[in-house]
This record gives structure tokens, sequence and C-alpha cells, in this order.
């Protein structure tokens, strides 16, 4: 029997478009093999929201996405209506958050996320800053209300570590973890050894949607923070935040350094990792010289990569390339599958 599961889509940009696309290319898999039928009855993008409780068409979404209008002009609109007064008054299953990352305050997002939770609809999110702010307390309330929370998609996009970790590692302890977990920044080292203009390089990362909204969270190690704490409060059972984690990002590496260290056969890339040291963890982001033939010395231009070592699940090493934001689209529905299909 196939289940219909009602949901809001917050944010309509390149991560909710994609979703879009995804949801209406795998209508059919979704319903014959999971037996999930997926029906939009809320949208919002930053000018406001729509709701129709018979469901909106993706395609019909999309086109209006596409020709550069926005939902204020999308019929269905609801004049004056808030995302809160949306989420209060629908009566939905599942919310998918993927509106832009605030590091200040999380906010809208977080005010959007205890929303949905306490009107007990599951939530799948994109945005970290949710997470990254107030994590312990979103799944407190979660546990509280019943609701389930995934956010797959907000490490490395497609990659599955979180999933990996949690459920195909039990009873390991991880001793290290390391990674290059920021495409946009992986994509500029790149070009500049290959002597294009950082300029340049962050360009077509925006031109691809792989950019965040605001840049300098790429640039600058906020991203791959931000991933780290993620990863830090999901399956090392550490609860951290920001202040915790030294932070360096790309703005400082030159295509000097770059070319000197290609000519030995080395490479500069922005590298997390959170070391098992003593009785603790130790967190760092900074950018990091590495052997051409080290596994993240081979994580190119798209790439991002992690390296897992676990006292008895061995090293375990895991890459994805993602120039566009199609597999993070794709881990939401993941996610979303896995919390509606039963
Ligand atoms: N792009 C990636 O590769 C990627 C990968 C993993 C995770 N993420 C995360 O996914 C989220 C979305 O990324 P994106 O690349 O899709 O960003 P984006 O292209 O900038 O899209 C953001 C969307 O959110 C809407 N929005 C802005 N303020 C809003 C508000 N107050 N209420 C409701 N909607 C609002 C925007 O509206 P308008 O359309 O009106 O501007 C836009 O539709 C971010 O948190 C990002 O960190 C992105």
């Amino acid at each position: 029997m196939t289940k219909k599961v009602k949901v809001t889509i917050i944010g309509l940009g390149n991560v909710g478009c994609n979703l879009l696309q995804i949801l209406e290319n795998k209508k059919n898999e979704l319903k014959n093999s999971y037996h999930v039928e997926f029906s939009i009855i809320c949208i919002a993008d930053s000018s406001g929201i729509a709701i129709d409780l018979d469901g909106f068409k993706p395609l019909e979404i999309l086109a209006h996405k596409h020709s550069g209008k926005r939902i204020n002009t999308f019929k269905s609109y609801s004049n004056g209506k808030t995302v809160l007064e949306a989420l209060e008054e629908i009566n939905c299953d599942l919310v998918f958050e993927a509106s832009p990352v605030n590091l200040e305050t999380a906010e809208p997002a977080l005010s959007y996320c205890e929303k949905a939770i306490e009107k007990g609809y599951h939530l799948v999110l994109a945005n970290k800053a949710p997470l990254v702010i107030a994590f312990k307390d979103l799944h407190e309330k979660a546990r509280y209300n019943n609701v389930g929370i995934l956010y797959s998609a907000t490490f490395c996009g497609g990659l599955p570590v979180l999933n990996i970790c949690r459920r195909d590692m039990i009873a390991g302890k991880i001793t290290k973890i390391q990674g290059v977990f920021n495409a946009t920044s992986n994509f500029i080292l790149d070009e500049m050894a290959k002597g294009q203009s950082f300029d340049k390089a962050l360009l077509e990362t925006q031109k691809r949607g792989a950019a965040e909204a605001d840049p300098k969270l790429d640039i600058e190690g906020w991203d791959t923070a931000n991933k780290l704490v993620l990863l830090a409060n999901t399956v090392l059972d550490v609860s951290i935040y920001l202040k915790d984690i030294d932070v360096q990002g790309i703005t400082q590496v030159t295509a000097d350094q770059l070319k000197l260290h290609k000519d030995k056969n080395e490479t500069i890339k922005l590298v997390a990792a959170a070391v098992f040291e003593g009785n603790n963890y130790v967190f760092s982001v900074k950018p990091t010289i590495l052997s051409l033939s080290d596994f993240l010395g081979t994580c190119n231009g798209w790439e991002m990569g992690v390296e897992i070592h676990s006292d008895i699940y061995g090293i375990s090493y895991h890459k994805l390339w993602e120039r566009e934001p199609i597999p993070t689209a794709a881990s939401m529905i993941r996610d979303a599958v896995q919390l509606c299909k039963y």
C-alpha cells in the first residue's frame, strides 16, 4: 500500500529546485519500490509562501522559479501569511528545510524547525545552521514530540558518511576522522594550482550552485567547521560548538605556494580533522599540505572525501564527486523516505 506523505518545502534555490526535479523524475520509483508518494502542499521562498492542500505539481513550481519569479507571484500565494503561520495551520507530515545558513542565530530556519517539531512534522534539513547552533535542543524537542530529524544532506551532500558511521560501525570507536568537506574551496584550490584566478574559480562554483549564498562560509572554512560540529555531535558523541574548533580557511593560500608544492608532488587541501588524543577529541579546520598520493590528496576539484579510522572497523575511505547539488537534494529524499516509509 502506498503511503501519501504531505510535505512542505522551505527554500526553493539550488537545493530546493533539485529536490523538486528529483521528486518529479523519481515519483514512480518512490511509489513502486518504496511505497511513498510525496504531495507538496506548502512551499516557501524569501518572498512568502503558497499553499495547495491538493498538492502542487513540481514542474509548475520549477518553471516559475526558473523564469526568475518568486512565490509571491505564484498561484495559491498566501498573501501576508508567514511560514510559521502556515506551519501552524496546515497539517503536513514532513518539512524539508533548505533555506540559507545564518551562523549568528540560525534564524529564521531555527524557528521553522522548532515549529515543525512542535506540530509533530518530521524534519529533513540541508541547512546546517539550526543544528550547529541548537543540535541538542532540537533533538530533545524532537524526542519529546516523537518526531524524526534527519540531515544527511548537510554533511558533504550525497556522501552517506553520517549514515555509515551510525548504522555500520556499531560498537566501534572512531579514533580519527578527517576529510575534505567543502567542494567549493577544493575546486578553487585546484583551479589556482592550474593557474586560474581565485575570483574566476569562485565564480564558477557560484554558477554551478555549489557555493553558499555567502561564499565567505566556504572560503573562510566555516562550512567545513559546521560539518565537523555535526559530525562530532552525531557520530563522535561529543557536544561541541563552532567555538571549540580552531578554524582557518583558504584565503591566505597563494598560487605560488600551490605551484611550489605541486612541483614536489604535493598539494594543499582544506582539511577538517577530529583526532582522539588522551581523553578528548581535538578539532581543527586548516589548509594542510598533503602528498598527491594521500587519499585526501587525490580528492580533486569537485570531490569531497572522508577518511575514518576506527578501533575495530579499520580505516575506510569515502569519496564523492558533486558538482551541482543534485546528490545533496537526493540525500534529502533518502532521509524523507527513511522517516516516512513505515
Ligand atoms: N548548494 C549546495 O551545494 C548545498 C549543499 C549542501 C547543503 N546546502 C545547504 O542548503 C541550503 C540551501 O542552499 P542553496 O544552495 O539551495 O541556497 P540558495 O540557492 O541561496 O537558495 C535558498 C532558498 O531559500 C529561500 N529563502 C531565503 N530566505 C528565506 C526565508 N526567510 N524563508 C524561506 N525561504 C527563504 C531563497 O528564496 P529566493 O528564491 O526568494 O531567493 C531560496 O529559494 C543552505 O542552507 C546550504 O548551506 C547547500
